[in-house]
């Protein structure tokens, strides 16, 4: 609904079954009763105000990724909306992925109510962002139970651009799951390959991974579509799964992925890429054109990373001819901002390393796992800074409030795909990257952590304090 400029939405979360795979029922924490939530969809600089309402049986935490956010508002992990009928919340907290063992108690934590407005101004670049649960130590095992949702940001720039839209638009949010026999979603889940590797003594170490993959909450669907160009919003929303995708056709021929966006809207001219890396929390823009697909033929998206049935994703069906009147022109953006090296008035690096938590494996950044009581880094408002980011093994790291560009790997130009404006960069095993970005937007308490859910829930995130 609309009143006063606002948008409004209510969200209610709350458990439910549903068929995910045929023929059995998987309970399922959902926003609003599906999975993935519903998508908001929202014009620029036009603000939403969203009312959660928990009726899940553990507290939440609602936060917009990507969203250019109100501290007040951006799901601080101890903000929580505390569950209807909740009475205590017990002091400390169960240890990471034991849903409902316990809460947590944080002498700053601002709200606790059965139900939270949160407002988000949209005055940012059109994207595709994404909001989900953000519950300090639960964050990977809610997003898996479905507290996952889009929310897409719009412009007049952007709809004048011509690019495929309305049907031939469409989200993909993928996520890999895992299931018991009777349909129960299984967390954690070991991929067999992981459960082999040196070092994984415990099960969401690395990251829990299924061997079922879910776009749009359906597993490996098949899309029917128009010989025609498609817009494809792809949202990598598993809890630690990498992809490299790539679109094939029976006869061995592949399509091009011609990425027109990044995490944080469109890029300034299109990229053309073979196949595409996408690591948790990423977004990337892209047009496939199906113009000279034969009519009848299966197109399918793979992931090159995965073996036996996580190497499919989803695949198109080419149904018929038609007319497309959509292009994608040499020109997509000129808003991008220009930060560059000397702009900088710091220089900080971090660490992104396994070490020991409360005498446990976990996961660090800069030696220190996550604590609400500590300020980690304190920037001020409309500073640029460069971050050097150092991984042992693979991080997918975020920043909120911000979008940044990638400057380099390893003292290497950044990659193809790196190209635009992100808010998550995937640092690969080993690899050091800089990035660069202005603190602008809202003084508060920020975060930035490892996107591999699991990580973060067991350490490998810190504050960061907008003054
Ligand atoms: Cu997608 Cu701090 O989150
Ligand atoms: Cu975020
Ligand atoms: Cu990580």
């Amino acid at each position: 609904g609309t009143s006063g400029g606002v948008d409004r939405y209510e969200i209610t979360q709350r458990a439910v079954t549903a068929e995910v795979l045929p023929g059995v029922r998987t309970p399922l924490w959902t926003y609003g009763g599906t999975f993935p939530g519903p998508t908001i969809e929202a014009r620029r600089g036009r603000p939403v105000t969203v009312e959660h309402r928990n009726e899940l049986p553990v507290p939440t935490v609602v936060h917009l990724h990507g969203g250019r956010t109100p501290a007040e508002s951006d799901g601080y992990p101890t903000d929580l909306v505390l569950p209807v009928g909740w009475r205590d919340v017990p002091a400390g907290h169960g240890g990471h992925g034991m849903p409902g063992m316990g809460g947590m108690r944080d002498p700053r934590a601002r709200t606790t109510n059965l139900t939270r407005e949160y407002t988000f101004p949209n005055d940012q670049r059109p994207a595709l962002l994404w909001y989900h649960d953000h519950r300090m130590d639960f964050t990977a095992p809610a997003i898996w139970r479905g507290l996952a949702g889009l929310h897409i940001v719009r412009d007049d720039a952007e709809d004048a651009l011509g690019l495929p839209s309305g049907p031939r638009e469409l989200p993909i949010v993928i996520a890999d799951r895992a299931f018991d026999e009777d349909g129960a979603l299984a967390y954690p889940a070991l991929d067999p390959d992981l459960r082999e590797r040196p070092g994984v003594e415990e099960p969401y170490l690395a990251g829990v991974l299924g061997d079922v993959i879910l776009v749009n909450g359906a597993p490996w669907p098949v899309h029917e579509v128009d010989a025609a160009r498609y817009r494809l919003r792809v949202l990598n929303a598993s809890n630690a799964r990498h992809y490299d995708l790539e679109v094939v056709l029976d006869d061995g021929r592949r399509l091009d992925l011609v990425q027109i966006g990044a995490d944080q809207g469109l890029l300034a001219a299109p990229v053309t890429h073979a196949s595409l890396p996408i690591a948790p929390a990423e977004r990337y823009d892209l047009v496939v054109d199906f113009a000279d697909v034969p009519v009848g033929s299966l197109v399918r998206v793979i992931n090159r990373l995965g073996a036996g049935r996580t190497r499919d994703v989803l695949a198109f069906r080419v149904a018929r001819k038609a007319p497309d009147g959509s292009r994608v022109p040499e020109v997509l953006s000129a808003d991008l901002p220009s930060w560059d090296r000397a702009d900088a008035v710091r220089v900080r690096e971090f660490s992104f390393r396994a070490g020991q938590v409360n005498g446990g494996h976990g996961w660090l950044i800069g030696g220190l796992p996550f604590d609400p009581a500590r300020t980690d880094v304190t920037v001020g408002l409309g500073d640029v800074e460069v971050w050097r980011l150092v991984a042992d093994v693979h991080h997918p790291v975020h920043l909120h409030l911000v979008g940044f560009r990638v400057l380099s790997r390893s003292g290497r130009p950044p990659l193809p795909h790196d190209a635009g404006l992100k808010d998550t960069v995937s640092l690969r095993p080993g690899e050091a990257a800089e990035i660069i970005t202005r603190f602008d937007g809202y003084r508060g308490r920020y975060l930035f952590h490892c996107h591999n859910a699991e990580h973060e829930d067991m350490g490998m995130m810190a504050n960061l304090e907008v003054v």
